[in-house]
């Protein structure tokens, strides 16, 4: 299979100093990559801003926004098998960039806001015999939310992640996920980041024949 996987955060940049971001570190998209190619796949992982060492034998695409992620997830896709959107995209950007560091007796206490795409979205209508695999990261009603987005945003499976639990989601090396498709919903035990990930791939091979 040719796995196209986006990990870690995007920035969107206010003035060369200061973003918008999030907590994402990139370890989970990460172990997704390094799992699809243990297991003899060919991968290219689109990458936020991280600071983790390249995955062996994956082809890294470096971005910084959500735009520019966007960008690249479209310029790849083409030669995709299968799409995991790990990456935790910025929903917002400051509606203007400033070139030089606003001083901080220019700046309003207000920040304006612009939404950016979103990319599932973007990229649904050309997803043809391709699987789509989301994540969501919840806080509260975490299987009501991730099922809302697994049909809403057109994918075939959704990993959703309850964020408040000690050992899951952001930053930590573990996770603790359901795996919820439109007919099954299957919760994982407290398990590391690399052993979620080998079981999306093996998921991902599972359900290749059936989008076809
Ligand atoms: O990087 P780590 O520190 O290991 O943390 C892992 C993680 C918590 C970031 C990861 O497991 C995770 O849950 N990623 C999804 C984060 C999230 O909250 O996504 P969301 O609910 O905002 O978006 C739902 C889906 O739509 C995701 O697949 C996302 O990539 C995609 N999306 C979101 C926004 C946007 N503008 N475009 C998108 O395509």
């Amino acid at each position: 299979m040719k796995l196209l996987v986006t990990a870690g955060p995007t920035r969107e940049y206010l003035d060369p100093i200061r973003y918008l971001s999030n907590r994402s570190t990139g370890r989970m998209g990460y172990a997704v990559a390094a799992a699809a190619s243990a297991r003899g796949h060919e991968v290219v992982l689109i990458s936020g801003p991280v600071a983790l060492p390249r995955p062996a034998g994956v082809s890294v695409v470096d971005v910084v926004s959500a735009r520019d992620m966007l960008a690249a997830v479209s310029e790849h896709l083409p030669a995709s098998d299968v799409l995991v959107m790990c990456a935790a995209v910025a929903d917002w950007r400051p509606s203007e960039v400033s070139e030089r560091k606003l001083k901080k007796r220019m700046m309003s206490p207000v920040l304006e806001l612009v939404a950016n795409p979103d990319i599932l979205g973007e990229v649904l209508p050309y997803k043809g015999e391709r699987l789509f695999i989301g994540f969501a990261a919840e806080t509260d009603d975490v299987l009501e939310e991730a099922r809302g987005k697994l049909v809403r945003k057109g994918l075939d499976m959704i990993v959703a992640n309850d964020v408040t639990r000690p050992g899951a989601g952001f930053e930590v090396e573990t996770n603790i996920v359901t795996l919820l498709t439109a007919e099954r919903t299957d919760p994982l035990p407290l398990m590391s980041k690399a052993d979620v990930a080998t079981r999306i791939v093996i998921w991902a091979e599972d359900h290749l024949a059936e989008a076809r």
